[in-house]
């Protein structure tokens, strides 16, 4: 199984964004190479762009942009597009674990799972994942770093470098 990490399996990618068009269109890019089952973890401050990416996703799994919300409103929103996409937003809770709310079912599943301030996880340091930190350098350029735990999501990163 794919679920837990090795620690030697790491890869990384690191882009530069300067609109949030640029960052959907990595969220599209990414979305084009997945096949369900993968766990990506979005990392970033309050504004960084992690719904923006989202969105893109969404595009890129043939759902309307519009339907991707801020999460606020739940924590957990799920979309049927080319594969099942589910957006889970921690940022209300201050520390969760795996055996909350049921997330297991969500993390681990055929769909995506697209989880905003994953780092609220407390439990998760070891999962098999791909994750997406999001960083702030000017008011309209973010720098996007992809970093793969685990081989699944190593080679994935391979295949977003090369296009
Ligand atoms: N390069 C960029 N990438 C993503 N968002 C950007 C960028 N430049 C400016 N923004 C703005 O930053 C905000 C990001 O908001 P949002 O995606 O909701 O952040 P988060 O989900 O990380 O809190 C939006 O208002 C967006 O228009
Ligand atoms: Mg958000």
């Amino acid at each position: 199984m794919d679920t837990y990490a090795t620690p030697t399996s790491a890869d990384r990618l690191i882009v530069a964004s300067a609109s949030p068009r640029e960052t959907k269109i990595w969220g599209r890019r990414l979305a084009s190479l997945l096949e369900g089952g993968e766990l990506l973890a979005l990392i970033g401050d309050l504004g960084a762009g992690k719904t923006c990416f989202v969105k893109g996703l969404a595009r890129g799994l043939s759902l309307r942009e519009e339907q991707i919300l801020s999460p606020t409103f739940s924590m957990i929103q799920e979309h049927r597009g080319r594969l099942p996409l589910y957006h889970i937003d921690l940022y209300r809770l201050e520390a969760v674990a795996l055996d909350d709310l049921g997330l297991r079912e969500y993390l681990f599943s055929e769909a995506v799972a697209a989880v905003e301030w994953f780092e609220r996880l407390r439990d998760a340091e070891n999962l098999a994942r791909l994750s997406v930190r999001i960083s702030y350098a000017t008011a309209n350029h973010r720098s996007i770093e992809f970093s793969a735990s685990g081989e699944r999501y190593a080679r994935l990163i391979e295949r977003l470098r090369l296009g």
